[in-house]
C-alpha cells in the first residue's frame, strides 16, 4: 500500500508539471494593448515586493526604480502596452503574502507562483483580473477559502492550488469558469460535496480533487466530461458507487479513486469502455465482485492497483496480454480459494515482461508456489505473497529473479530448507520469511545480501548456528530471527552490525555463551531482544554506547553479576526486562532516575538490599520485583520488610540439645552458616563438639502441620536406612529452646559439593560459577540416584516412597557421589513407611515440588514407587537438557517431556545442555579433537556419535519414566539396569577407541 500511494503522488506531480508547460503556448496569445505604460502596475508591484518577508535568492533586488518594472525579474509586459501580463516567480524560495493591490494588475494573463512559501489568503481582488487565464499557486502555504470572486475570471483555463492549506467548500460561484481545462485542488483541507456543475466544463481534461475531505457521492454529471484524461479523486470520504457514465469517458487514461468509501463491483466491460487506461487505482475501498477480465483490453495499462477491497475470484489469466503492465497490486482482498492450483496464473503472468511489482498478499491463495515463478519478468523488484495459505518449498527457480528488492513470504505454510540460490538475489533489500514452517540452517549465501535492510525470519523452525557471514549485511536496519531453534553462540560479527537501528531480535532460541562486547557497536539500535535463550556471563559494559536503545529485553537467560552501572548512560530506555536470570547484588539507584523508563521487570533474580523509591519504583504497577527474596524497603505498596542490618530472629534460637553434645558452632544459628531453607525449616552448617566433624543441622519448622507429631518415628526410620547413595543421618534431637518452644532437629553428614541443583543451574558466586558437570559426571549421578531409589523401593523393610525427588534434594560429596537427601519432605518419607500395609496406597493430595509431581498425585491418586519414578524421569531430562521443568520455555502445553519427545532422535543435540561439553581436557567427548578450532562454535557440533547415542538412550529412559500413566512407567529395578547398561556401554566404547 505504501508503494501504491507513493507512486500516486509522484504521478500527480509529474502530471501537473507537464500540463503547466503544455499550457504556456496557448495562454500567451491574448492581451489588448494600450499605448502607454501605467503607473498603477509599478505601484502594485512595489506593494507586492513590500509583502515579501523572505527572499534568500535576492530576487527582489532587481525590483527597483533604476530599472523599468517591465524588466524586473519575473515580470513580463505586453511588448507595446508596457502593462504587466505575466508574473512568474516559480521556485524562488519566496515567502510573504499577496496584497489586494494585485487586483490592479488588470492586464495580467498568467500568474505563476508555484513552489514558494506564500501564505495568507488569496485576496478576493484577484477577481478583478478579468484577463487571467492561468493561476498557478501549486505548493505554497495559502490558507483561507478559495476566493468566490474568481468567478469573474471567466477566461481562466488553468486553476491550480494543489498543496496548500485551503479550507471550506468549493464556492458555487465558480460554476462560471466554463473555459477551465485544468482544475487542480488536490491536497488541501476542502470539504463538502463535489459540485455537479463541474460536469459543464466541457473543455476539462484534468480534474484533481484528491486528498481533501470531500464526501457524498461522485456526481454522475461528471460523465459529461468527454475530454477528460485525468480523473483524480483519491483520498477523500466519497461514498456510493461510481456512476456508470464515468466508465464511459473513453479518453481517461489516469483513473484514481483509491482510498475512499466506494462500493459496488467493477463493470465487467471496463477494459472496453476505458480502452486508453494506463493507470487504474481503486485500492482501499469496498469494491466487491471479480477482477474484470476485460482489463486486458486496456492494452496501455501500466499500473493496476486494486488492493484493499473485497474482490473475489482470482487474477484473470488474460491479464497476461498486458505486456506493458508494470505494477499489479491486488493485496488485501478475498482472492484465491485456499486450494491447489490457485497460483497457476503466475505462469501466464510470465508474458508481462515489464512487470516490476506483484503484490498478492493478504488473500486466500493456497497451493504451492509453482516453479514457473522462475519465468516471471526478470524486471521484477517487488514480489509479495505474505499472509496467504501457500505451502510447500520455495522453488529453486526464484534464483532467476535477480532484480528482486523485496520478497515477502511471511505468514504462510511454507516449509523445507531455504534454497541456496536465494543468495543469488543480491539486490534484495527486504526479505520476509517469518511465520512459516521453514527448517534447516540459514544458508551461508545470505552473507551476499549486502543491500539487505530488513530481514525477518522469526517464528519458524530454523536451526543451527547463526552464520558469521550475516555480518556482511552491513546495511541491515532490522534483523529478526526470534522463535526458532538456533543454537550456538551469538557471533560478534552479527551483534556488532552497527547499521542495525530498528530492531535486533534473537529471542526464544537456544543461544548460549556470553553476550559479545561488540554489542556496543549498536549505537543506532532502539530495540534489542535477546530474551529466552541460554545466554550467560555478565552484561558487557560496552552496552553503555548503545545510546539509542529504548527497549532492552534480556529476560529468561542465565546472565549473572550485578546489573551494570553503565546502563545509566542509556537515557532513552523505556522498557527493561532482566527477569529470570541470576543477577545479584543491589538494585542500582540509577534505575529510578531514568526519566523515560515506563516499565521495569527484574523479577526472579537474586537481587538483595534496598529497593529504591523514586522514579519508576514509585509506580508499582510498572515494576516487577518478585522472586528476589532478599529485597527490603521501597515504597509501601510493595509490602517489603523494612531494611535492617540484622535478622533479629537468627540468634535467638540457640541450640539447646546438649544431651547429644551438639555444639555452638552453628554460631547460634547465624545466617552465615545457613546453607539451605524451605518450608520444612532451615539447614545450617555446624561442627560436632565431640569430634569436630562437619555436619548439616536441619532445624524443623514446627509450625508446619504434622511435623512435630511424626518427628520421633521419622528419626527412627531414617536411622534404620543405610545406603551409599542416601544421605546419612548422624543424630536427631528433640528439646525445648530458650523461649520454651519445642525445638527439633536432625543432624546429617555434611556434603561439601552442595546440591545437584546448584551445579545444574549455577548462581553467580565464586564458588559455583566455574563449575560445570561433565557428561560422564551427570551419567554417574543419574546412576547413583537410581541406586538410591532401588534401595528405598525394594531393599528396605517396608518400601519407602521419597515423594520429593528433585535436584535440590540430591547432595554431592567430595568425590561427586550423589546422596539422596530428605531436605524437602522428610516427614513424608516416614509417613509412607510407618505402616507397611499402607505404604504404597497412602493418599497424600498434592505433595512434592511443582514440575516433579506425577500427574496422578495432582488428581488425588495414590502414592506409589512409580510416583518417584516419574520424578526421576523428569530429573533425567533436566540433568541433560539443563532446563528446569518449570522453565519459562515450557508453557502453553509444551512440557519438558513433550519437548524432548519432539526432538528425539534426530535433533537430540539441539536440546542437550552444551555446558557439559565445555571441558578442555576431555578427549572422550569428541571423535577428532583436531577439528575443534572455531571457538565461537557450539561445542555440541563436534560431539561424537558415541555420546549422541548415549544421550538418546538416556532421554528415552527419561521419557519412559515420565509417562503420564503410572502403568506405562519403567519399574525401578529396570531403570537401574538400563542406566547401568548405558554407562557400561559408554565406558567400554571409550576404552576400545583408546590407543594402546
Ligand atoms: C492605468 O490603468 C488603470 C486600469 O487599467 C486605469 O484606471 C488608469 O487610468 C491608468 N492610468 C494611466 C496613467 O494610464
Ligand atoms: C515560469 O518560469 C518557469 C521557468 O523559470 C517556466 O518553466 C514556466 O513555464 C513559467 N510559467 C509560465 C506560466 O509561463
Amino acid at each position: 500500500m505504501m508503494h501504491s500511494s507513493l507512486s500516486h503522488e509522484w504521478v500527480l506531480l509529474i502530471f501537473f508539471h507537464g500540463i503547466l508547460l503544455m499550457c504556456m503556448s496557448s495562454c500567451l496569445k491574448s492581451a489588448t494593448v494600450p499605448a502607454i505604460a501605467n503607473e498603477t502596475d509599478r505601484l502594485a508591484l512595489l506593494d507586492f515586493k513590500n509583502r515579501i518577508t523572505q527572499d534568500p535568492l535576492q530576487i527582489m533586488s532587481s525590483w527597483n526604480d533604476s530599472i523599468h518594472f517591465c524588466n524586473w525579474l519575473g515580470v513580463t509586459c505586453g511588448p507595446s502596452s508596457k502593462r504587466v501580463m505575466v508574473l512568474n516567480l516559480t521556485t524562488k524560495k519566496l515567502s510573504g503574502s499577496i496584497p489586494p493591490s494585485i487586483g490592479n494588475l488588470t492586464y495580467l494573463t498568467r500568474i505563476d507562483l508555484r513552489n514558494n512559501s506564500f501564505y495568507g489568503e488569496i485576496p478576493q481582488e484577484v477577481g478583478r483580473l478579468l484577463r487571467l487565464q492561468y493561476l498557478n499557486l501549486w505548493s505554497n502555504s495559502f490558507g483561507g477559502k478559495v476566493p468566490a470572486n474568481l468567478s469573474y475570471c471567466t477566461q481562466l483555463r488553468v486553476l491550480a492550488v494543489t498543496y496548500n492549506n485551503l479550507i471550506g467548500q468549493i464556492p458555487n460561484h465558480l460554476s462560471t469558469l466554463s473555459k477551465l481545462e485544468f482544475l487542480g485542488l488536490d491536497v488541501n483541507n476542502l470539504i463538502g460535496h463535489i459540485p455537479a456543475w463541474i460536469g459543464n466544463f466541457s473543455s476539462l481534461y484534468a480534474l484533481g480533487l484528491s486528498r481533501n475531505n470531500f464526501q457524498g457521492s461522485i456526481p454522475s454529471e461528471l460523465g459529461r466530461l468527454t475530454g477528460l484524461k485525468y480523473f483524480q479523486l483519491y483520498g477523500n470520504y466519497l461514498s456510493g458507487t461510481i456512476p456508470p457514465p464515468i466508465y464511459n469517458i473513453s479518453s481517461i487514461y489516469y483513473f484514481s479513486v483509491a482510498q475512499n468509501r466506494l462500493h459496488g463491483s467493477l463493470p465487467p466491460d471496463i477494459g472496453l469502455t476505458l480502452p486508453n487506461l494506463q493507470i487504474f487505482y481503486c485500492g482501499l475501498n469496498n469494491f466487491t465482485g471479480p477482477i474484470p477480465a476485460s482489463l486486458s483490453n486496456a492494452s496501455q495499462l501500466q499500473d493496476l492497483s486494486i488492493s484493499g477491497n473485497g474482490l473475489i475470484g482470482t487474477i484473470p489469466h488474460n491479464l497476461a496480454r498486458l505486456q506493458g503492465l508494470v505494477t499489479l497490486y491486488s493485496g488485501g482482498n478475498r482472492l484465491g480459494y485456499g486450494k491447489d492450483g490457485d497460483l497457476n496464473f503466475l505462469s501466464f503472468l510470465a508474458n508481462c515482461t515489464s512487470l516490476k511489482t506483484l503484490d498478492l498478499s493478504y488473500n486466500y491463495f493456497g497451493g504451492v508456489l509453482p516453479n514457473s515463478i522462475a519465468n516471471l519478468s526478470t524486471q521484477l523488484q517487488y514480489l509479495y505473497f505474505a499472509v496467504n495459505m501457500i505451502r510447500g518449498d520455495i522453488p529453486i527457480g526464484i534464483g532467476n529473479l535477480v532484480n528482486l528488492e523485496l520478497l515477502g513470504l511471511s505468514d504462510n505454510y511454507l516449509g523445507g530448507t531455504l534454497p541456496d540460490v536465494l543468495g543469488k538475489l543480491q539486490k534484495l533489500k527486504e526479505l520476509y520469511l517469518n511465520d512459516n514452517k521453514f527448517s534447516g540452517p540459514i544458508p551461508s549465501s545470505f552473507g551476499n545480501f549486502t543491500a539487505m535492510i530488513m530481514l525477518s525470519m522469526a517464528k519458524n523452525r530454523f536451526e543451527g548456528n547463526i552464520p558469521l557471514s550475516l555480518g556482511n549485511c552491513q546495511n541491515l536496519l532490522y534483523l529478526n530471527i526470534s522463535s526458532n531453534n538456533f543454537t550456538g553462540t551469538i557471533p560478534k560479527q552479527v551483534i556488532g552490525l552497527s547499521s542495525l537501528s530498528i530492531s535486533l531480535d534473537m529471542s526464544h532460541n537456544f543461544l548460549i555463551g556470553a553476550l559479545p562486547f561488540e554489542v556496543g557497536n549498536l549505537i543506532h539500535l532502539s530495540w534489542l531482544d535477546l530474551s529466552n535463550n541460554r545466554l550467560s556471563g555478565e552484561i558487557p559494559t560496552t552496552l553503555e554506547t548503545c545510546l539509542s536503545l529504548e527497549h532492552l529485553y534480556l529476560e529468561g537467560n542465565s546472565f549473572q553479576g550485578a546489573i551494570p552501572q553503565s546502563l545509566k548512560m542509556l537515557r532513552g530506555l523505556e522498557q527493561i526486562d532482566l527477569s529470570q536470570n541470576n543477577f545479584s547484588g543491589n538494585i542500582p539507584k540509577f534505575l529510578g532516575k531514568l526519566v523515560s523508563l515506563r516499565h521495569l521487570n527484574i523479577s526472579y533474580n537474586d537481587l538483595e538490599g534496598e529497593v529504591p523509591s523514586e522514579g519508576i519504583f514509585a509506580n508499582t504497577s510498572e515494576i516487577s520485583i518478585f522472586g528476589n527474596n532478599k529485597l527490603c524497603g521501597g515504597v509501601q505498596e510493595l509490602h517489603l520488610p523494612t531494611c535492617t542490618r540484622k535478622n533479629p530472629h537468627s540468634s535467638k534460637k540457640f541450640l539447646a540439645c546438649t544431651q547429644n553434645k551438639l555444639l555452638k558452632s552453628t554460631n547460634g544459628f547465624s545466617e552465615n552458616h545457613l546453607i539451605g531453607s524451605g518450608s520444612f525449616g532451615s539447614v545450617y552448617k555446624g561442627v560436632l563438639s565431640k569430634n569436630g566433624a562437619i555436619v548439616a543441622v536441619k532445624v524443623l519448622n514446627l509450625q508446619q502441620k504434622g511435623a512435630s507429631k511424626s518427628f520421633i518415628n521419622e528419626c527412627n526410620a531414617l536411622r534404620s536406612i543405610r545406603h551409599r547413595n542416601l544421605l546419612k543421618v548422624i543424630s536427631a534431637c528433640s528439646s525445648i529452646d530458650r523461649e520454651g518452644n519445642d525445638f527439633k532437629s536432625l543432624i546429617f553428614e555434611f556434603m561439601c559439593n552442595g546440591s545437584l541443583d546448584q551445579w545444574l543451574h549455577p548462581k553467580n558466586d565464586v564458588q559455583h560459577q566455574s563449575k560445570r558437570l561433565r557428561f560422564i559426571q551427570r551419567l554417574n549421578i543419574a546412576v547413583d540416584v537410581a541406586y538410591a531409589l532401588e534401595y528405598l523401593h525394594h531393599h528396605c523393610e517396608t518400601p519407602i516412597v521419597h515423594c520429593d525427588l528433585k535436584p535440590s534434594n540430591i547432595l554431592l560429596d567430595e568425590d561427586m557421589v550423589a546422596h539422596v537427601g530428605d531436605f524437602g519432605l522428610a516427614n513424608f518419607l516416614f509417613e509412607a513407611s510407618n505402616n507397611p500395609s499402607k505404604s504404597q496406597t497412602l493418599s497424600i493430595g498434592l505433595k512434592g515440588s511443582i514440575g516433579y509431581i506425577p500427574p496422578e498425585y495432582g488428581m488425588g491418586g495414590q502414592v506409589s514407587t512409580l510416583g518417584d519414578i516419574y520424578s526421576y524421569g523428569i530429573l533425567l531430562l533436566e540433568m541433560f537438557i539443563g532446563k528446569r521443568p518449570i522453565d519459562e520455555m515450557f508453557k502453553d502445553g509444551l512440557s519438558i517431556h513433550k519437548f524432548t519427545t519432539m526432538t528425539l532422535p534426530e535433533h537430540v543435540m539441539n536440546i542437550v545442555d552444551p555446558s557439559m561439553f565445555f571441558v578442555e581436557d576431555e578427549e572422550d567427548i569428541y571423535d577428532d579433537i583436531e577439528e575443534i578450532t572455531i571457538i565461537e562454535e557450539d561445542p555440541r557440533v563436534n560431539v561424537s556419535s558415541r555420546i549422541k547415542e548415549c544421550l538418546i538412550s538416556v532421554f528415552q529412559i527419561g521419557l519412559s519414566c515420565s509417562k503420564a500413566s503410572p502403568d506405562e512407567r519403567m519399574p525401578t529395578n529396570v531403570v537401574v539396569n538400563e542406566m547401568n547398561a548405558i554407562r557400561d556401554t559408554f565406558l567400554k566404547s571409550k576404552k576400545k577407541n583408546e590407543p594402546e
